[in-house]
């Protein structure tokens, strides 16, 4: 069949719908792109042949390994202000390139509970805010319905919260294996210099993160873990309770789990 110019444009629509229903809402790419640095490149010219690409791989690795060089920043940090000036300097992740503001933590640096979440979203990203957007509205009332909030000015009742990232991925996408792995040495310096009693792993990509595991958020939620010698206890993001309304009765078990925990320690 030969295409005429109405099924080519019956299809190009029918592709685009397609990706619309997938949530594709805006036309920009899935990495941001270094505009500066292309103006500076070559253009290719139209009789070109491709010929592919001479790698020098030694010249290509990066003189640097990211996830080392974030062990050397981190441990050198003695506070948060100086932890969040290496994370702000860390030259490695290109997130950084597209997103607005780095977002470090909100709450009381002396709470007693530390959320770790997984990286910010759009409102975060505008705010610079962990969990401002809808799912931390969501989490605000998860946590007051047990008396705790991150503005408690009471150490016993109160919330400091970061995230995996700090900052915010194209389109919400699910942060790389590579950057969870290069900001894992911060988020654990961030817990020992908060030094709370008890950590909340807040949804999938915290808890792989942190805990090193494969397992599904479904199957280790609500079951006691350690994470540097502290009681670390695996949640369903509140994102998945937004979708997924029948699962906010395993949260409140959580809840209340983290309740009783928090009486038996002195
Ligand atoms: N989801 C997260 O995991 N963290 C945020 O800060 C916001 C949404």
């Amino acid at each position: 069949m030969i295409a005429s110019w109405d099924t080519d444009w019956e299809m190009a629509r029918a592709c685009l719908a397609w990706q619309v229903e997938l949530g594709a809402d805006e036309a920009i790419c899935d990495e941001p792109v270094n505009r500066y640095a292309l103006e500076n490149s070559p253009k290719p010219r139209l009789n070109d042949k491709a010929t592919p690409a001479k790698v020098d791989s030694a010249a290509e690795k990066p003189a640097t390994d990211p996830v080392q060089d974030a062990r050397t920043m981190a441990q050198a940090s003695g506070d948060l202000a100086a932890l969040e000036a290496a994370m702000a300097a860390f030259p490695h992740c290109e997130l950084r390139q597209g997103a607005r503001n780095l977002v470090f933590s909100d709450g009381q640096p002396n709470a007693r509970i530390m959320i770790i979440g997984e990286a910010p979203g759009r409102e975060e990203d505008l705010q610079a805010k962990p969990f401002v957007g809808e799912a931390g509205q969501l989490l605000n009332r998860m946590f007051a319905a047990i008396g705790i909030g991150r503005d408690s000015p009471n150490s016993d009742r109160a919330l400091y919260i970061t995230n995996i990232l700090p900052w915010r991925p194209p389109q919400n996408r699910d942060p790389s294996a590579e950057e969870r792995a290069m900001f894992r040495p911060f988020v654990l310096r961030h817990i020992s210099l908060v030094d709370p009693d008890i950590v909340i792993l807040m949804g999938r990509v915290s808890a792989s993160t942190l805990l090193e595991t494969s397992e599904g958020i479904t199957r280790i939620r609500g079951q006691w873990h350690e994470l540097d010698g502290r009681p670390a206890l695996p949640m369903l993001h509140p994102a998945y309770l937004l979708r997924n309304p029948a699962a906010k009765r395993e949260a409140w078990a959580d809840l209340l789990e983290l309740q009783a925990k928090l009486r038996t320690l002195p």
